[in-house]
């Protein structure tokens, strides 16, 4: 509330996400190419391999200069977009975890000394003073993103820090270790993967079957690792938000696909690499990079999502408004208190202006209108205007993804002014099944885990369900009044009615 809404036409969401899963990538690879780098120097060392030691110098540099470069320039475009994007979510927690900031950028600092210095002097310093610096390069970088952890951690689950609200407490939620298990191991994937690309460049056919070998490992034992680290990272996430899972097929999906992402990964470098690592090609080792790119950006979009309705459980939003802040505005309404709202927005300007301010404070952060992410211009054509209002009063219903509607019956109705405008005109729908999508399966499945409704009306025939619906907000008054025809509540009515018939 207290600061602009900066909403991107396409869904503001998009934009954190693809920022955040590109940094995560690069700074992951930090930790896990490090990781990898001094551990390949240390055998080097003791095996007196001066092919791979001589492959490795040149590797160093390249690391260097990718993390250097993109994994900083990237960090700095998170914070510019968070900080845009969600001010009031990004404000809290510099407040709250500023010693962890701190804390953090002295790491940060460490990090890029050492691996500047470690690429420069490779082969001018004692061998054991040089390993030494590798180390403290992966000793700041891996502590880095301990810290960073910690507070992505807090964001999904405060755990005791709810009642203590004391920093440790903050820290160390219950997620801090799962969710750091399931990002070691991603690093240990990434560093493996980027050293299968670099060696299917390498002309050595000896160095490139040794080295494809060893980094096949880093990629099929995490991958393998991997399906155990998230379910104990679910097993640690608060109940509501396993809950939303449950209700939400799309993040159903996104799990299956992270793990045959996984299983395809573990496949190719267990049954494909590690026992003929001469099969490496420049192709095969593109495919698993992008696949591992894949893993990555699937789990961050699986967390961000299991988040919801929060951007900090409990504490602000996901549509950036504090929660504290609900009830004034749930009293005041929305238009009235809203800063940054055009200043000629008054009265005269009419609902569907009014609307369009209001639903960028609201609803654009996880929302494009007609094209984009969760556009729901296709979901409401063919709506009737006082059935969208009382929809858009009750979007916690809707998906318990959805953060309550911060805002009274008025606002409510200038949304649905605005969206039915964007929308543009369409018949309503025909055909029971069509109707039930548009009135009620927004919020019900007719069996399924999401308040099923055929229990309800089991054994009813369509005159009794028919009457039911008409007065369906007495029922529970949660229901939106039936605004629909006549005629669409009876094929309505027969449409439940003949689903109960085939399923006994
Ligand atoms: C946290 C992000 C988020 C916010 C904020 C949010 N929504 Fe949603 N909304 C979603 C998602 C995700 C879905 C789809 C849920 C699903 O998969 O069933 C959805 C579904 C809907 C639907 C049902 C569409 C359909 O396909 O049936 C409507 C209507 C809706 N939202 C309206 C709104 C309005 C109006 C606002 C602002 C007051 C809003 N939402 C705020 C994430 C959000
Ligand atoms: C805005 C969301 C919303 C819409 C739209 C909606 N419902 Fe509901 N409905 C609810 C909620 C919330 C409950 C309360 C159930 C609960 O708390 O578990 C409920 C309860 C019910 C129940 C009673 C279930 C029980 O045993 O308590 C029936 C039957 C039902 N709805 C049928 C319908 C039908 C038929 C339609 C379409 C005409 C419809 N609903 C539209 C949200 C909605």
């Amino acid at each position: 509330m207290n600061y602009p809404v900066w909403s991107v036409p396409f869904g503001s969401k998009w934009l954190i996400i693809v920022v955040g899963v590109i940094h995560v990538f690069l700074a992951q690879f930090a930790v896990g190419g490090g990781f990898l780098l001094v551990a390949a120097e240390s055998w080097a060392h003791r095996h007196e391999d001066q092919a791979l030691l001589d492959w490795l110098k040149r590797q160093a540099r390249v690391f260097a200069f990718l993390t250097l470069v993109f994994g900083v320039t990237t960090g700095v475009g998170v914070w510019f977009t968070i900080g845009i994007i969600s001010p009031q979510a990004t404000s809290d927690l510099i407040h709250l975890f500023v010693w962890v900031w701190a804390i953090e950028w002295v790491f940060f600092v460490v990090e890029i000394l050492s691996v500047i210095v470690y690429a420069r002097t490779w082969g001018r310093l004692p061998r054991r003073t040089h390993r030494i610096i590798g180390w403290i390069y992966f000793g700041s970088a891996f502590l880095s993103m301990v810290a960073i952890n910690g507070i992505l951690a807090f964001q999904l689950a405060p755990g005791a820090w709810s009642k203590s609200h004391s920093l440790a407490s903050a820290f160390f939620n219950p997620n801090l270790l799962p969710s750091l298990a399931v990002r070691c191991l991603l690093c240990l994937m990434l560093g493996g993967l980027w050293a299968l690309i670099s060696v299917s460049f390498s002309r050595d056919r000896i160095l490139r079957a040794e080295v494809a070998r060893f980094a096949s490992g880093w990629v099929w034992i995490p991958a393998l690792l991997m399906g155990p680290a998230c379910f104990w990272f679910a097993q640690m996430l608060p109940r509501a938000n396993r809950k939303l899972w449950d209700f939400t097929p799309s993040m159903q999906n996104q799990t299956w696909s992270l793990a045959a992402c996984l299983g395809f990964l573990a496949f190719l470098g267990f049954a494909v690499l590690w026992f003929r690592p001469k099969n490496l090609s420049k192709g095969l080792a593109l495919l698993m990079l992008l696949v591992g790119l894949a893993v990555v950006g699937l789990f961050e979009w699986q967390r961000e999502q299991l988040r919801d309705p929060y951007l900090v459980t409990g504490l602000v939003y996901s549509n950036g408004i504090s929660v504290e802040d609900y009830p004034l505005l749930k009293q005041r309404g929305l238009l009235a208190s809203a800063r940054w709202l055009s200043p000629h927005l008054g009265e005269a300007k009419g609902a569907v202006a009014q609307g369009r301010e209001l639903f960028r404070v609201a609803c654009s952060s996880c929302h494009a209108v007609t094209h984009g992410l969760n556009a729901l211009a296709p979901a409401i054509r063919g709506m009737d205007q006082p059935y969208l209002a009382a929809l858009v009063l009750r979007t916690d219903l809707i998906w318990p993804g959805m953060p309550p509607f911060p805002g009274k019956a008025p606002d409510a109705r200038a949304i649905a002014a605005y969206l039915a405008a964007r929308a543009g005109q369409a018949p309503g729908p025909t055909g029971g099944a069509a109707i039930w999508r548009m009135r009620c399966g927004v919020c019900h499945t007719l069996n399924g885990p999401f308040r099923p409704v055929l229990p309800t009306v089991k054994g009813m025939g369509p005159k009794d369900i028919s009457d039911l619906i008409s007065s369906i907000e007495v029922m529970n008054s949660a229901m939106p009044h039936w605004s629909g025809t006549d005629a669409e509540r009876e094929s309505l009515a027969n449409f439940l009615a003949a689903q109960e018939g085939s399923k006994p």
